[in-house]
């Protein structure tokens, strides 16, 4: 089983990659034959779709725009499980995962058959609904609905604004670790 874990936090070591880093423990831990790639889309130089659309022609693989998404675009084509993870910023993910998404309308066709993905997020307000996460997990619903792939696992943790909350709170570690752990 392949899993592509892409970090949209800005944050590497902040409560998102705390968070992931936690849930990557569990799948480990729990599976024998597993091959994990973790990305941190902050260091990547990823252009924002320019919708010319030539990757829907059937003419080139992929994207025209030659940047680090060549190499992303192998991850994710081989991958099994896609893990997006990210704090809510205004109400929905970070400008770095949404960029990244964006320009995965180019990945090819097929390689989205049996493909299954789980959503990380953390916030600071209180809940799902009051942060916005709320609107993050419809869209990974109608995404992974439009795209026929499968929405497996979410997991959310409110951190009060609190820029280390995650690594010292024993129960949101303990719970991503378990649901890592099914997967
Ligand atoms: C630009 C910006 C926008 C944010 N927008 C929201 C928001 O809409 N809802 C919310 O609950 N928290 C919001 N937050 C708080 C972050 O989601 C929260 O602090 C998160 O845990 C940060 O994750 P990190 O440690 O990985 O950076 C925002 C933070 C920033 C910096």
């Amino acid at each position: 089983m392949k899993i592509f874990a892409v970090l949209g936090s800005p944050r590497r070591k902040g409560n998102t990659g705390a968070l992931l880093e936690q849930y990557l423990k569990g799948v480990e831990e729990n599976h024998s034959d597993i091959e994990i790639i973790t990305v941190f889309l902050q260091e990547k130089n990823i252009e924002g779709c320019r919708g010319c659309n030539i990757c829907q022609s059937g003419k080139i693989d992929n994207c025209v725009i030659k940047d680090d998404m060549d190499e992303l675009y192998k991850k994710f084509e081989q991958s099994d499980i896609v893990v997006l993870s990210t704090p809510i910023y205004f109400f929905s993910m970070t400008s770095e995962l949404k960029v990244f998404m964006d320009r995965l309308y180019a990945a090819s066709h097929g390689s989205w058959k049996n493909k299954k993905f789980v959503l990380l997020t953390t916030y600071g307000d209180k809940d799902e609904i009051s942060s916005g996460a709320i609107n993050l997990i419809n869209i990974i619903k109608q995404m992974t609905a439009f795209t026929r792939t499968d929405f497996i696992q979410k997991y959310g943790v409110s951190t009060g604004m609190n820029p280390n909350f995650v690594t010292q709170d024993k129960k949101s570690l303990s719970e991503v670790y378990e649901l890592g752990k099914k997967i």
